[in-house]
């Protein structure tokens, strides 16, 4: 199976700064450097349109960093699963950390969207991911097994459709990514509750995210649970980006 290489751009560029780096992702000609990758990046909204234009033709799929649980109406603010899909989208990253705590983002509202996103043909990357102080209390199985166990129910059989995306909150952006076995741990378990919901779960592709860089992915990527990565700050520069995804 190939690496999942995710870029999650958060609020970050300008179109020229992400006409800079696609020219390098594009240039960095990752089908061919990095054929046992598939990439793809997730840029603001606003930028999706000319992101979708600039990749066209290329091997480097397009996703977005939410969806609405909503199709269409008075819902102020929100993007809806139609709309992203009618630009190119392929992927949704729904129940990322950062609009876990900053929007207050419930599990069952991240379900939601997950089921809206498969609704409309997009692929959800749903995020998990303990706090430090959570992992300092042992509460990190209890955490994610919570935040996935909700997917699991409301999506039934059509969770085998989805990307999960162990983010340790602790890890983000802090520099501090967890280590391979610390990743590998909490990927099986991941994996175990996929299986004992439904028994074929080994093809939903985990991957880890949190400070990973060109000196630590191939280390995580070779982990038996870890099948790719969703990548922050790293995805910002187009040599970081192409050389994580070489380490595929
Ligand atoms: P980071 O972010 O790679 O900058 O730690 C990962 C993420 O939040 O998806």
């Amino acid at each position: 199976m190939k690496k999942l290489v995710v870029g999650n751009w958060k609020m970050h560029g300008s179109r020229a700064s992400n006409a800079e780096l696609i020219q390098g992702l594009l240039a960095a000609d990752l089908a061919a450097t990095a054929p046992r990758a598939e990439v793809a990046v997730c840029p603001p909204f606003v930028y999706l349109a000319d992101v979708a234009s600039a990749l066209q033709g290329s091997a480097i799929a397009l996703g977005s960093q939410d969806v609405s649980t909503q199709t269409q109406g008075a819902y102020t603010g929100e993007v809806s699963g139609v709309m992203l899909r009618e630009i190119g989208a392929r992927y949704a990253i729904v129940g990322h950390s950062e609009r876990r705590s900053y929007h207050a983002e419930s599990d069952q509202l991240v379900a939601d969207k997950a089921k809206a996103a498969l609704a409309h043909g997009l692929i959800p990357i749903v995020c998990v991911g303990e706090t430090l102080a959570e992992r300092e209390s042992d509460q990190t199985e209890t955490v994610v097994g919570r935040q996935l166990q909700a997917v699991i129910d409301t999506l039934g059989a059509e969770v085998l459709k989805v990307v999960v995306a162990y983010e340790p909150v602790w890890a983000i952006g802090t520099g501090k990514t967890a280590s391979p076995e610390q990743a590998q741990a909490v990927h099986a378990f991941l994996r175990g509750v996929l299986k004992a919901a439904h028994a074929d779960a080994s093809s939903v592709p985990l991957l880890y995210g949190g400070s990973v860089k060109p000196d630590n992915a191939a280390t995580l990527f070779a982990q038996a649970d870890i099948d790719g990565g969703l990548i922050g700050g790293a995805a910002l520069k187009a040599a970081d980006f192409a050389a994580i995804a070489r380490a595929a």
